[in-house]
């Protein structure tokens, strides 16, 4: 057992994490918790705690009141942009530059990954899209402008249809790049991070045990247990913000 650091991580982990060549990681909302950002599911903070989903993040309804999807997202946004990526963040950054191939799957929308430094060698895949960005609701033209001015909601100056953020709503697919990409990184991984994820919505839920079919190796990073839980090699509990430094630390020093 490494016993250098507060946390006591399994020797045959670390020497996993050392020899690998392949790793991915899927990071949910709890790896941005520590940053300030609610998650999707803890009742007493969350974001849903304000909104039920199906009453912003659905196609419907920005068709029935786009107004409203567009203050819950420019509330988010302005969230966001007060936050900064926090030591799990930096943490999976200078990882990326330590493991032959760290391939970052990510469900946040929130650019944190990106902030910390991480994507600088492997472009990070973003299953749900990314809060920065906006595209039009009728054709998916890319647009970079976000602003919404009062009651004015931004149009597409190409086909003048309504401006959406550019991230994956309820009923939406995912985008299919990044989800071949996922797809690819969970088969090819020796060693698959679940990291600060309920590990309930699909198709990301998924991912992990895609690795394991593959003969690859599952941790978990999470204060609380998860369906995961049960199906993971090693179960970190904790907080990614801690747990994360704490592991490079172990691993590389
Ligand atoms: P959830 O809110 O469902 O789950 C957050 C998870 O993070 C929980 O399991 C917490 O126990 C854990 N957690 C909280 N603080 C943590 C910390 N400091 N370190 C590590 N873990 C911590 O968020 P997601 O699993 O990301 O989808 O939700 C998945 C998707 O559901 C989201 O991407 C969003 C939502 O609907 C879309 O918007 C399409």
């Amino acid at each position: 057992m490494s016993t250098d650091n507060r946390f006591v991580f399994p020797d045959v982990l670390i020497e996993r994490i050392r020899t690998a060549v392949k790793i991915a990681v899927m990071t949910g909302a709890g790896t941005s918790a520590e940053s300030g950002i609610p998650t999707f599911r803890e009742a007493q903070t969350g974001l849903w705690s304000r909104y039920r989903p199906e009453d912003l993040a659905t196609p419907q309804a920005f068709a029935r009141n786009p107004g409203l999807v567009w203050q819950w997202y420019t509330w988010r946004r302005e969230l966001i942009c007060s936050a900064n990526p926090n030591p799990g963040h930096f943490a999976l950054a200078r990882m990326e530059k330590l493991i032959p191939k760290l391939m970052l799957i990510t469900q946040n929308v929130d650019g944190l990954h990106q902030q910390a430094g991480s994507g600088q060698i492997t472009p990070i895949i973003e299953l749900h899209g990314n809060i920065h960005r906006t595209k039009c609701f009728e054709h998916g033209h890319p647009e970079g402008q976000w602003e919404v001015r009062g009651q004015e909601l931004p149009t597409c100056p190409i086909c003048d249809s309504l401006l959406r953020p550019d991230v994956v709503w309820f009923g939406e697919s995912l985008p299919s790049d990044a989800l071949a990409a996922a797809w690819n990184a969970a088969r090819t991984a020796e060693i698959f991070f679940s990291i600060g994820t309920s590990a309930l919505v699909e198709p990301a839920a998924s991912l992990p045990h895609i690795t394991r079919q593959a003969g690859g190796r599952v941790v978990e990073i999470n204060p609380n247990e998860t369906p995961l839980t049960p199906y993971a090699d090693f179960i970190l509990r904790g907080f990614a913000g801690e747990i994360l430094p704490e592991l490079v630390k172990a691993a590389w020093n």
